[in-house]
């Protein structure tokens, strides 16, 4: 009974992890008066009346229908795995077995394990990199339009994955990026799982589906009010209407190979309400609260002197620590002793998710402690991150699934230089892998990855998985 006792147990004064609806406290509205119904009622499975997200029938192909309308989707698919399972099936739609997928090294590794279920090859591209806070930026339109002809050159791409916004809320300039992207008559997939929000208040960045993505995949528990695992699968209006139909196939063949045979009706419904109640008059006001008070707690935590990373989202709150001298996972167990629940430590940052309807004491009592933490563990600021030693674009030299199933050994970090990965390695949270399998480890990357072994203490064994012989 461990797991129902700690799901039962009270929660801590600050929880700023996600779900985004805070433990409850921003459910969207018919989700919560769902869920007074007599506990289980709503547990059902895909009754005529009711369907599933591949049905054109039914109560979920209604909402679907409506969620792409509201959206200014061609098409929209509920999904009860998650952001996961959804950009899966997009790649899967995208690109056949043996095609080569241009990807950003900060990938969510869902998306790599879509190489594996595929048999896709990954195309790696790198990243400009903050040295100060160790994360990687969003990439410029001029340096995709390089990797892209870099890519190309060494032969043909099935589609373009971006990743915007970051995990710390980081946004690209999408609609540039997009158009270097079809300029090379390719479809750009985004995973947009951070930014199902976006576009729906002045202060935030346009959606990728208005800056012209082809499939857009949100998680609804990240930016808007559903339960965990709700996320939705958008198509963009195509202009030619013949591709679009072959791609609404594709989608819908690739989500069969994927989704489960049951979907659970609460989670379906979780996302339909999500999403109506976050493009509702309601939802916006709310998220204009929120984001009000993201932006004050931004600007009474500058005043008191902490660091903070400029960013593009005011509902992700992302602490400098490498600037206050401490690694963000040592501020994340400090702060987490005395109730403070951030969602991703890093090295040099930590970052907090107010999520949509932050607590009333997350103004007095954040700052307090921050302060507090600067107290106890502030130093001299940490030295500069090093980049990782990437080319602009790299490709595995074993095929991604091969060198993931090749008989392995365990060979310390420091004799790791000039043998091939068997496994990724992969820091979680954020859930970005350092490493794929079937990369070359060259000495450079060797170091680095003792380098990070260092700086992500307890994440990062020190050994690491590769081919035998
Ligand atoms: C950028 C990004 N994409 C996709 C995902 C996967 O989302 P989910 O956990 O809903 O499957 C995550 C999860 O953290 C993420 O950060």
């Amino acid at each position: 009974m461990a797991l129902l006792e700690r799901l039962r147990a009270p929660r801590p004064p600050l929880p700023l992890h996600l779900p985004a609806h805070g433990r409850g406290r921003a459910l969207a509205p018919a989700l919560r008066r769902l869920l007074r119904q007599p506990p289980g009622s709503w547990d059902l499975p895909e009754l005529p009346e009711i369907g599933g997200p591949l049905e054109n029938e039914g109560a979920v192909a209604e909402a679907q229908a409506v969620a792409a309308a509201r959206l200014g989707a061609r098409r929209c698919w509920f999904g009860v795995n998650g952001a996961s399972g959804l950009l899966q099936a997009a790649l899967l739609a995208l690109a056949a077995p043996g095609e080569r997928v241009l990807l950003p090294r900060n990938l969510h590794r869902s998306l790599l394990h879509g190489c594996v279920l595929g048999q896709l090859r990954p195309v790696l591209f790198d990243l400009p990199f903050d040295s100060a806070t160790g994360l990687w930026l969003p990439p410029t339109a001029a340096d995709l339009e390089r990797q892209l002809e870099a890519a190309l050159a060494a032969g043909p791409l099935a589609a373009v994955v971006l990743v915007s916004p970051s995990y710390q809320g980081l946004c690209a300039d999408l609609p540039a990026l997009v158009a270097a992207v079809h300029r090379r008559g390719l479809p750009v997939l985004l995973d947009e799982a951070h930014g199902a929000h976006l576009g729906l208040d002045p202060r935030l960045p346009p959606a990728g589906l208005a800056s012209g993505a082809d499939l857009v995949v949100q998680s609804l528990q990240k930016a808007a009010g559903g339960l965990a695992q709700s996320a939705v699968l958008l198509q963009g209006g195509s202009p030619d209407p013949q591709p679009a139909a072959e791609r609404t196939a594709a989608l819908e063949r690739s989500l069969l190979w994927l989704q489960t045979s049951s979907p659970s009706a609460l989670l379906l419904a979780s996302s339909a309400a999500a999403l109506e109640h976050l493009h509702s008059a309601a939802g916006r006001r709310q998220l204009e609260r929120a984001l009000s008070r993201g932006e004050r707690l931004r600007r009474q935590l500058e005043r008191a002197g902490l660091p903070l990373l400029a960013n593009q989202d005011p509902l992700r709150l992302c602490l400098h620590t490498a600037a206050m001298g401490v690694n963000g996972l040592e501020a994340d167990g400090w702060l987490m002793e005395r109730g403070v629940i951030a969602e991703l430590p890093e090295p040099g940052c930590l970052t907090f998710c107010l999520g949509l309807k932050p607590p009333r004491r997350l103004l007095r009592l954040l700052p307090r402690r921050l302060l507090q933490l600067r107290q106890a563990l502030g130093a001299a600021p940490l030295p500069p991150f090093s980049p990782p030693p990437l080319p602009p674009v790299a490709e595995p030299e074993l095929p991604l699934g091969q060198a993931w199933r090749a008989p392995r050994e365990r060979v310390p970090l420091t004799a790791a230089a000039g043998r091939i990965a068997a496994e990724p390695l992969c820091p979680y949270p954020p859930g970005i892998p350092l490493l794929i399998p079937g990369e070359r480890i060259d000495a450079g990357r060797a170091a680095w990855l003792l380098q990070q072994q260092r700086l992500w203490p307890g994440q990062i064994a020190d050994t690491v998985s590769v081919v035998a012989g």
